[in-house]
């Protein structure tokens, strides 16, 4: 999909098809009151005979509408309120590509750009409007014989007057095109099944990045190298399995300035059967989504890389596959960790933190001014915030407010939970340093009070995206979101402002 900004108005628009927004009770956005002027009144006539009620959402085609240089109009419901809540917009912008994608269109010009969006400008409108066409088109159908036909539409053109803004309107288009270029690939990583999905596979694919941007080297650790290092706990989770672990190690240096890096570490269990402590089967449906972590870890690099981000940034993936079997680790195993700690598995489904705490451990080495861990931890986080936050835990407080405001901006949100001392009791264990569960209660803030055991040398955030990165409850609604990659180009983008 190609995009670009036009500051062309309505009346010498000569594009296929011109979108513009509608409220209720036939109130004019300057679009569709420029659309009346020059058509004499036919859009008021139209509204006047009722077929058109601009509720949220509801759209309609127009053809031929007098005195317009442009073949079509699409009319777009923008609801009651002139002035748009973030939500709002999005979904009025969402209903107009999903009406276009029906039809032969090729190219559009959309005037929802105009629209007011509480607490937005029009950059945010511009970068909003391009995350959400790619969102509403996106499509994954490589492995159906019968492949649904591909909408036409191939160019959005986004009104933007040419004032101030409009230099800011260029950048915002910018980085929204390199973070659909990560959403995309996040999300058809992560949309693969296990069988061909492997820790191995994914190693591919980073090497593959690698080849493809100057700035980002990739290097892979085998499993005799995590043996040699001492990543007992990652190692543990991975002797199940007749595939080999992965640790995939990834830099990208965007500038030349030596600055520390932003390390993401992703978890990458490209199947989750829970091990010996065995799923039930309907548990452990959507489980191939267990390794979005390591997926948004790889997109979040890819459009950095795309973007050319001027920041020094490291990936560390932990691609393990989580089987039961002979040779797999046993409730009550004791393991030790490459920081030294020794820990109890009381359960072997609650393996994310298990090769988490050893890539957590292997990232100082590269010193990290901030450490971001990505992972579908638990299934707690869905009890808890649903599927519209990533739970947040961090021992940073700056850190936790960059992440609550990027999630802002990029409406990929986050929610704090505490990450108190008090928790931490529960992790006892009678015979090793800690248990890698801690009860029934506070399930993801226990998952988050392991972990930080394992980051105590650096400012660190924990994402839990168990109910953001993929639906994943059964039946044929399954699919990856692509997020957090919009939350962490977000956060990326503002740390380059400082
Ligand atoms: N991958 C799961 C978490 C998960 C559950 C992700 C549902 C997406 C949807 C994780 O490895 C897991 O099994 N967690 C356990 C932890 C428990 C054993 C302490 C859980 O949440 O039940
Ligand atoms: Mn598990
Ligand atoms: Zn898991």
């Amino acid at each position: 999909m190609k995009f670009n900004l036009d500051s062309t108005d309505v009346s010498k628009q000569q594009t296929d098809c011109i979108i513009i927004g509608l409220f209720e009770q036939s109130e004019l956005t300057p679009a569709a009151k420029q659309v009346d002027k020059i058509s004499k009144n036919y859009l008021a006539k139209l509204l006047k005979q009722g077929d058109f009620q601009g509720k949220m959402g509801q759209t309609l085609f127009l053809h031929s509408v007098p005195h317009l240089a442009t073949p079509r109009v699409l009319l777009v419901g923008c609801g009651k309120k002139m002035v748009l809540k973030a939500r709002e917009y999005r979904k009025i912008v969402m209903s107009s590509i999903k009406a276009l994608s029906t039809v032969k269109i090729r190219h559009a010009t959309s005037f929802l750009t105009e629209l007011e969006v509480e607490n937005h400008d029009l950059p945010w409108k511009v970068k909003q409007a391009a995350i959400i066409t790619a969102e509403a088109l996106y499509c994954f159908d490589q492995f159906k014989s019968n492949k649904e036909p591909k909408p036409a539409l191939q160019k959005i053109s986004l009104y933007a007057s040419q004032n101030q803004q409009y230099r800011a309107c260029e950048a915002a288009l910018q980085q929204a095109i390199c973070i659909n270029d990560g959403v995309e690939f996040t999300k058809n990583l992560a949309n693969l099944p296990s069988n061909i999905c492997t820790p191995t596979y994914i190693a591919t694919q980073a090497k593959k990045l690698g080849q493809q941007y100057k700035h980002l080297t990739v290097k892979i650790l085998e499993e005799n190298a995590m043996a040699k290092l001492g990543m007992g706990a990652l190692l543990a989770v991975s002797k199940g399995s007749a595939q080999p672990a992965k640790l995939i190690c990834l830099e990208y240096k965007g500038n030349t300035k030596k600055q520390a890096p932003i390390a993401l570490i992703g978890k990458g269990i490209t199947f989750d059967t829970g091990g010996i402590s065995l799923k039930s089967p309907d548990a452990m449906v959507g489980m191939k989504y267990d390794m979005c972590g390591a997926a948004t870890v790889l997109g979040t690099i890819k459009a950095a890389a795309e973007l050319k981000l001027p920041v020094h940034l490291v990936g560390i993936i932990a691609a393990v596959e989580n089987m039961p079997g002979g040779t797999a680790s046993k409730p009550e195993d004791i393991v030790t960790s490459l920081s030294g700690q020794t820990i109890e598995i009381m359960n072997t489904d609650a393996e994310g933190r298990l090769v988490l705490c050893d890539a957590l451990t292997y990232s100082e080495r590269y010193k990290p001014s901030v450490v971001i861990d990505i992972a579908t931890l638990t299934g707690a986080v869905v009890i808890a915030l649903g599927q519209h936050a990533t739970g947040l835990l961090s021992n940073h407080e700056p850190l936790a407010k960059d992440l609550i405001n990027a999630g802002v901006e990029s409406h990929d949100r986050v929610w704090q939970l505490p990450l108190w001392d008090e928790y931490q009791e529960q992790l006892k264990s009678p015979f090793a340093d800690i248990s890698n569960v801690g009860g029934r209660q506070a399930g993801t803030i226990t998952a988050g009070c392991f972990l930080s055991r394992f980051a105590k040398k650096f400012h660190w955030a924990h994402l839990d995206v168990a109910g953001t990165a993929a639906m994943m409850m059964g039946g044929s609604e399954r699919y990856a979101t692509g997020r957090p990659v919009p939350l962490l180009m977000q956060y990326l983008i503002n740390q380059c402002r400082k």
